[in-house]
């Protein structure tokens, strides 16, 4: 579902406003005349101005109590705003309209959090409804609009990700990116056959629901010779394959293809944020499944441009549909850069946790740009190191390569993925995400909900607009 909450920009607060919130500095001084003991109030409730703290104070007004929510703002970076605007959105829960006089500072990121922690995904009528309006006052009105593009696109990525994998399959991810207004380009499992998608095929064999592979394209109105390609891992449901997964580890992997989600989202908010450069984003996309038809351990397949893989374990998956996509990229798309996205290891997570993604690149320019998107927008990033002394890894006795190590000499699931990934990434500036961490929340906190986080679409969006 996409974000309900309105966001506007009014000049002023209006008179007897309902619900209020007011900043106040790490000084306590009021910026707005409220008719309120206001530092009285916040020495009483001892507030510190921390951001995220709310000091709720009841007021009368003429049809009954109004409310006043002073709100701290901590040091006013974007990252004290951004937790100041979600606490504010999460305190109006169920309310009609907030009228908020806005902080110094980040707008956009305080708006967009705000935004973000509006966002719900039920299937069902429970529970309360997040705030029906937000009104800016004293905001500029461009800032409130790019947080709302943003945010509308980290809840379709959340949308896509969160909806069960009964409903979703390769050919209904494709719809979905076609829904984009962009020229969208989908390979059936015809197509993928003819042009020899090996690796993506392989894993869609084993589904009733065949494998797509979908491109959509992004043109700027001003003519660039700068091309990003994005590809995305679009696993609709990983249940590991023959080489199944237990329950517990299954149950999540409805949101295996949040990297294909990221880049259907990404794509579709270029054009509203005016991006200047040319994006093509790749999602490559199957259903992990056992059964009769699905390839087993020991196979040997045969990836777009002619390498061959020994697949050693079928849930070692993302890699292989990845493989197709970076080498078609390679091979056809001529890019500058190329971005890959995927919740691709569970070793990422004991290595980094939930909070923080994982970045590997081939190209120092490509890491630190980023890193540095990463910074401005909340979407933590971590440059991991592509070991070379840990390719042996790879090693196959019959094939190319196999997709996973055979023993536990090397371990590090996470660095041999992206080396792995490397090997199709040709010699363009290749940066891989593994967000398998950070992808999806255990937490209903801050601006992430539940579920499906989006994590990726605020980072490659500031990436690809700023630069
Ligand atoms: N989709 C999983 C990775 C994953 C795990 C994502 C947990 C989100 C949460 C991936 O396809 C996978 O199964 N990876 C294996 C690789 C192994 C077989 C080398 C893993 O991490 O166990
Ligand atoms: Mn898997
Ligand atoms: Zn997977």
């Amino acid at each position: 579902m996409p974000i309900e909450t309105t966001a506007s920009v009014v000049a002023e607060v209006p008179d007897g406003a309902e619900l209020l919130a007011v900043p106040y500095g790490s000084d306590l001084s009021p910026e707005v005349e409220l008719h309120l003991p206001v530092g009285d109030l916040l020495a009483h409730y001892e507030a510190k101005g921390e951001a995220g703290e709310i000091v709720e104070v009841p007021v009368a007004r003429a049809d009954g109590v109004g409310r006043v929510l002073l709100y701290g703002v901590g040091d006013g970076s974007a990252r004290a705003l951004r937790k100041a605007g979600a606490a504010l959105a999460r305190r109006a829960k169920g309310r009609d309209t907030l009228t908020v006089v806005t902080p110094e500072g980040d707008v956009a990121a305080f708006a967009e959090a705000a935004l973000l922690a509006a966002y719900s995904f039920k299937i069902g009528s429970e529970g309360k409804k997040p705030v029906r309006a937000l009104a800016f006052a004293g905001a500029d009105a461009a800032q409130v609009r790019r947080a709302q593009v943003v945010a509308q696109a980290v809840a379709l990525a959340r949308d896509l990700a969160n909806t069960p994998s009964s409903v979703k399959n390769p050919a209904w991810l494709a719809e979905r990116a076609t829904e984009r207004g962009l020229p969208v380009r989908v390979w059936d499992e015809e197509q993928l056959q003819a042009d020899g998608f090996g690796g993506i095929l392989a894993v869609g064999r084993g589904s009733v629901s065949p494998p797509r592979l979908i491109q959509l394209s992004y043109t700027p109105a001003e003519p660039t010779d700068r091309h990003v390609v994005l590809v995305g891992k679009g696993i609709t449901f990983d249940s590991g394959g023959l080489s199944l997964k237990p329950t517990d580890n299954m149950k999540t992997q409805k949101t295996d293809m949040a990297g294909g989600a990221v880049v259907i989202a990404v794509l579709g908010a270029l054009a509203e944020l005016g991006a200047p450069v040319r994006v093509t984003g790749l999602i490559a996309a199957a259903e992990n499944m056992p059964s009769g038809t699905a390839q087993r351990p020991s196979d040997v397949i045969k990836h777009y441009g002619g390498r061959t893989v020994e697949v050693l374990n079928t849930d070692a998956e993302g890699r292989l549909v990845l493989a197709d996509a970076l080498a078609y990229a390679d091979a056809v798309l001529d890019p500058d850069a190329v971005v890959d996205i995927a919740t691709l290891t569970g070793a990422i997570t004991v290595a980094l946790g939930r909070n923080v993604g994982a970045v590997y690149a081939s190209d120092d320019v490509l890491a630190k740009q980023l890193l540095e998107a990463a910074d401005g927008s909340d979407d933590r990033l971590w440059r991991m190191p592509l070991i070379d002394e840990y390719k042996p890894a790879l090693e196959s006795s019959i094939a190319d390569l196999a997709n996973v190590e055979s023993g536990s000499r090397f371990g590090a699931g996470s660095i041999t993925a992206a080396l792995f990934l490397r090997e199709f990434a040709g010699r363009r500036p290749w940066a891989h995400l593994d967000i398998a961490g950070v992808g999806r929340s255990t937490v209903d906190e801050g601006t992430l909900t539940k579920g499906a986080t989006g994590f990726g679409v605020r980072l490659l969006l500031e990436w690809l607009t700023r630069a």
